[in-house]
């Protein structure tokens, strides 16, 4: 049975053809619209979420199938000190497949271990988020045509934004990609990235701490919040929370096809003006990431259509 818990569970190729799956989907949704009837997706949700939670229901629900679950660990059984291991026995016997957000790294790959059917990592703490990261290439392969011969800006919270982490993991396995790493120091990609997946892969990357700076020379900018829940201390966290503000004003500084991503929620780091910008694409990346659940449901439950 196959799992996702990092982005590195699917080989190039098995993305490539997830992507085209998604891809005919959005160009054919009735075509999907009954393949998973009397199947059922468990969101297991212990930390919150709008987009995550509510796509996969929705991606199910675009299947023909059905979504059950709960939305935080206080209206869960987490709640009287049950295992992750327990819970994920229990909803085995009521769901095909789950996903799960948790606040613990690690907690997506336990479930795994004791699940009878497949568990999506939705997110375990300052780690991994491989949907978010389908999500976001699905986005760069439609709009910009190619995932190779890029140069990528990351900015914001690179120390605890798991959706930075798992997306410079699934990208540094494309030719050409360079990096550029956009934060203060504090919250610089830790060093794990930098040196088992960026040296280790022999990637090109900077680290800057000027957002100005970069902008000229990106094909794109993959803005990130500042992780308010990941931090110790809440004054460290108001030191840190406007460190990057994209305005109009910055974005003149951008190359005419430099697209915008973010995986949201935006917080305050890019203005409500640049929304208009028709390089900003982070509301077009929610519907792709809508695709390419359902084309990742399909692949996990191995149904062919
Ligand atoms: C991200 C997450 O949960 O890591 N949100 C999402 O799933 N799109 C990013 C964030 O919360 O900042």
């Amino acid at each position: 049975m196959k799992h996702l818990i990092s982005p590195l569970d699917l080989s190039v190729e098995e993305l490539d053809e997830l992507m085209n799956v998604a891809l005919d989907i959005s160009k054919n949704p009735k075509k999907y619209a009954e393949v998973c009837h009397g199947k059922k997706i468990a969101t297991l949700f212990y930390e919150p979420s709008t987009r995550t939670r509510l796509s996969f229901e929705a991606a199910m629900m675009n299947l023909g199938g059905n979504a059950l679950g709960f939305s935080s660990a206080s209206s869960s059984s987490a709640a009287k000190g049950e295992s992750v291991a327990d819970t994920i026995r229990i909803i085995s016997c009521y769901a095909d497949i789950c996903a799960m957000r948790h606040p613990k790294e690690g907690a997506a790959l336990v479930a795994a271990m004791n699940s009878s059917i497949p568990v999506i990592n939705a997110g375990d703490g300052g780690h991994q988020h491989p949907t978010q990261t389908l999500t976001d290439l699905m986005t760069i392969r439609t709009l910009k045509g190619h995932l190779d011969h890029l140069t990528i800006g990351l900015c914001g919270d690179l120390k605890f934004g798991r959706t930075v982490h798992s997306l410079i993991n699934a990208l540094v396995r494309y030719s050409n990609v360079r990096f550029v790493l956009i934060s203060p120091d504090e919250l610089r990609v830790p060093s794990y990235i930098r040196h088992d997946v960026l040296e280790a892969n022999g990637a090109e990357y900077q680290e800057v701490s000027q957002l100005e700076d970069a902008l000229p020379k990106l094909d794109l900018l993959y803005m990130t919040r500042v992780q308010k829940e990941r931090f110790f201390n809440e004054e460290e966290y108001i030191r840190m929370k406007d460190c990057y503000i994209l305005d109009t004003k910055k974005m003149t500084l951008a190359r005419p096809d430099m697209l915008v991503l973010h995986p949201l929620p935006r917080v305050n780091e890019i203005s409500v003006e640049v929304d208009k910008d028709p390089r900003a694409v982070y509301f077009e990346q929610v519907q792709y990431g809508v695709y390419i659940r359902m084309a990742l449901i399909l692949k996990l439950l191995e149904i062919q259509v």
